[in-house]
């Protein structure tokens, strides 16, 4: 099922079910709270759960982009490294606000996955919050009576706060939520794996036994990390329910990485041409670049897209960031020192947008650009300078040996990365110090 399909049968689902569809609210968080990014759907509906607006609406869906890469959603140092993180990803999600209770929350997700996806049910496993002490909070026995009617009870387990409570520094509302894990293990790779019982790798970090779809019940205030019922507040059904697009493509189209999936495979040909390298032959390093940088120019192109500029200060800091982290890894791993990243503008256009509105592109495409000039201009210009440290420094003229003082003292006040200085050392017949436990440097 290709990804635009995919998303139909999402929202004409809850379509048929009464749901007003909103649009995606822009990714630049402006509730005044401390959240950077929109990080996950009830973001734009928060003010309504919590009684501070009115709204018209009481079932509401719809796909949100989402970045987490700043905060406790901080997805950053796992891209490019496995299959499935990204630092921007879509959520689909439904809510109930004041309307239908997790019984139905449930059914809607039941009869959505299985009958109109049609995944397998002996594929999936569900979790349940197991309850609390400390915040004297029960065990969500009632989420497990709807659940046993769809799923065997071997494939239902239960786990604490780190899995199964949705509460987030400063957002207010939380409450237990219940999560849908799927087997993507198939006859092939069942053969390359252990054939271990799935229900026993839910929620340990196994590649196969992906986390889908989270189902909160929102049923309390947390402030000062005391959790709290309000009499007039969420008094009445609240549901918060959120589905990882990337990976739900993953799944349909029977993929063992998001990457491999159609919202990828054009941006990483574009990739591969324009870097002359290919992805999955066997070369490590290559692929990581590709998922590196295929991840990153989605959520460089959405920060554009919502009118930020690269700049010192908070969200331009981030696009900077992640331009950076492109071009030095591209850099070090194939030497390429020129701008690259603006000529995948397009592809990735198409991905998120049907309409081409050719002038924002060309301004995007153009600002790209710039940023990338920018960067090699400044490590040319910071090279130079560091050599010219080098070459008065005593020390390393005495020993010829690059000490690691030398190379923080190099890297905080220029900017030059590791690899860098390396490359720099080699051609100047110097022996450096091996830094490998240094974070960031690169
Ligand atoms: N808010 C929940 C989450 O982010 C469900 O959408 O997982």
């Amino acid at each position: 099922m290709k990804y635009n399909k995919i998303k139909k049968k999402f929202i004409n689902f809850f379509k048929k079910k009464h749901h007003k569809i909103f649009k995606s609210s822009p990714i630049i968080n402006k509730d005044n709270s401390k959240l950077f990014f929109t990080n996950s759907g009830i973001n734009q509906f928060k003010n309504f759960f919590l009684g501070k607006k009115k709204i018209k609406y009481t079932k509401i869906a719809n796909i949100q982009k989402c970045i987490r890469i700043t905060g406790k959603h901080n997805d950053l140092k796992s891209v490019g490294k496995d299959n499935y993180h990204h630092t921007l990803f879509e959520m689909l999600g439904n809510w109930s606000i004041g309307d239908y209770d997790i019984k139905k929350a449930i059914k809607y997700a039941w009869i959505l996955i299985t009958k109109i996806y049609k995944i397998s049910k002996n594929k999936i496993y569900v979790t349940i919050f197991k309850g609390n002490k400390n915040y004297k909070l029960k065990k969500d026995n009632e989420t497990y009576k709807y659940w046993r009617k769809f799923v065997d009870k071997k494939n239902i387990l239960f786990f604490g706060l780190k899995h199964n409570f949705w509460k987030i520094d400063n957002f207010k509302l939380c409450g237990p939520s219940t999560e849908i894990h799927v087997d993507i293990r198939n006859n092939k790779n069942l053969k390359k794996i252990k054939k271990e019982k799935g229900y026993n790798l839910v929620n340990k970090n196994n590649k196969y036994i992906i986390e889908l779809w989270n189902i909160v019940n929102i049923k309390y205030l947390i402030k000062n990390n005391k959790i709290y019922k309000n009499k007039n507040l969420l008094s009445n059904n609240y549901i918060d329910t959120g589905m990882g697009f990337e990976r739900l493509c993953m799944i349909l189209q029977k993929k063992e990485s998001t990457y491999d999936t159609d919202l990828f495979t054009l941006i990483i040909n574009k990739i591969e041409k324009t870097l002359n390298i290919k992805y999955k032959i066997n070369n490590l390093q290559h692929d990581f670049l590709i998922k590196l940088i295929s991840d990153h120019i989605r959520s460089i192109f959405i920060i554009f897209y919502n009118n930020i500029l690269p700049n010192n200060k908070k969200y331009g800091y981030v696009l900077r960031k992640l331009i950076r982290r492109c071009l030095i890894y591209t850099y070090k791993i194939l030497n390429i020192n020129t701008p690259f990243l603006f000529k995948l503008i397009f592809i990735v256009y198409k991905i998120f947008y049907k309409k081409l509105i050719t002038e924002k592109l060309i301004k995007i495409k153009n600002n790209l650009k710039k940023e990338e000039e920018l960067f090699f201009k400044s490590i040319k210009y910071n090279t130079k300078l560091m050599s010219i440290y080098f070459k008065k420094n005593k020390y390393i003229l005495k020993n010829k040996y690059i000490n690691k003082k030398n190379i923080l003292y190099v890297y905080s006040t220029y900017g030059i990365p590791y690899f860098i200085i390396k490359k720099y050392a080699e051609k100047y017949k110097l022996k450096i110090e091996n830094i490998k436990n240094i974070k960031n440097i690169i």
